[in-house]
């Protein structure tokens, strides 16, 4: 069959260098699209051309599309970070709102008819209790997560109009690393912070021990960034074969508390440093975790890796990224 060719925006990010790895070992031509404000050159495979602009230059994304016969786009580059998303929510709204119109504007400039969109739990608030469904009712608490719902409606609205088969994937709380050298850069979520404070001998906060959960700290639905990738190409090999228009939530359908992060984390890295309890965010659900049966079954996807191997990969990815000798020795061989 002849190689389809996908065009990932952001793909030069923590996410998206793990998107564009999946999708080119599994026979896939891969063109990033990607401004380079948080992603590096350097994560994007020698194999895989890098277009260095941003998503609001429509004009080139369409020149791209059509020069390289786009099969699908895989719309990953925004902006991620909720609490810069409260005090920066014109930014938020014209990255990532913008972006998005202008991905799609471009997709009908060139004819291309895939969108495969991530989004994410976010749109979910705080949500009613239990496990999530697609069908939660979306209520965002923060500008990053109203972003992701106006997308998800962009992309649905703009589908019949431009004869476009979408899916929208629903990130739950991703972290880890396929490989030590495409660790997640940021030290803005849980696992990440918890490593950096271990590393450097203080104690891992926790955000209330007060919370209406087993041990009173909240509860996530951790999946690694490999199991993530996975579902983009099982997304994009449904595109490629049939319609659709729908939304996937992508976790691994079991909850973690933060005490049971710091305690793996405490395990794996073999460094005890007692954690301290301070005050709990304003608003900060005690539990959200997926269910992931529509994305097993109309897909064939799951979760493969459990919490450990979460912390094992980003713990190694942590020590690859702040060991200079070993990078060092990575980037000039033997
Ligand atoms: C997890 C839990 C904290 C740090 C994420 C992000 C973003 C989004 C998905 C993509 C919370 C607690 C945290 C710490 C702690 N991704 N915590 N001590 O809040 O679920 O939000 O949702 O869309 O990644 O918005 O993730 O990792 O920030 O926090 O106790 O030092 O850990 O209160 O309950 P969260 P998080």
């Amino acid at each position: 069959m002849k190689r389809q060719t996908w065009l990932l925006t952001g793909g030069a990010g923590y996410i998206g260098a793990h998107v564009a790895d999946a999708m080119s070992r599994a026979g896939r031509d891969v063109v990033v699209v990607d401004d380079l404000s948080t992603g590096r050159p350097e994560r994007v495979p020698g194999d895989v051309e890098l277009v260095a602009c941003s998503v609001l230059d429509t004009t080139a994304l369409a020149e791209v599309m059509t020069r390289r016969r786009i099969a699908g786009v895989i719309h990953l580059a925004a902006k991620k970070a909720v609490d810069e998303s409260v005090d920066r929510p014109l930014h938020y709204y014209h990255q990532n709102v913008h972006g998005t119109a202008s991905v799609l504007q471009a997709m009908s400039m060139a004819g291309v008819r895939r969108m495969l969109f991530s989004s994410s739990a976010a749109v979910y608030g705080v949500p009613p209790g239990g496990p999530v469904t697609e069908s939660t009712p979306t209520a965002p608490i923060n500008p990053y997560g109203a972003t992701k719902l106006i997308c998800e409606w962009l992309v649905r609205d703009a589908a019949p109009a431009l004869g476009l088969s979408w899916i929208s994937l629903r990130y739950f709380n991703v972290c880890g690393a396929g490989t030590p050298s495409l660790g997640d850069p940021g030290v803005t979520n849980l696992l990440q912070l918890t490593l950096q404070a271990l590393a450097q001998g203080v104690s891992p906060k926790v955000f209330g021990q007060d919370h209406y959960t087993a041990d009173g700290t909240c509860v996530r639905d951790y999946i690694h960034v490999s199991d993530l990738a996975d579902a983009h190409l099982a997304a994009a090999d449904h595109l490629e074969r049939q319609d659709a228009r729908t939304s996937y939530n992508v976790g691994c359908g079991r909850g973690s508390s933060v005490l049971e992060v710091l305690s793996a984390a405490e395990r794996i890295t073999g460094i005890r440093v007692p954690y301290e309890v301070t005050a709990a965010r304003p608003v900060d659900p005690a539990n959200v975790v997926a269910d992931p049966a529509r994305i097993h079954q109309d897909l064939d996807w799951e979760a493969k890796h459990d919490l450990d191997s979460m912390v094992r990969s980003a713990w190694e990815a942590w020590q690859y990224s702040h060991t200079p000798y070993q990078h060092h020795s990575a980037l000039t061989g033997p």
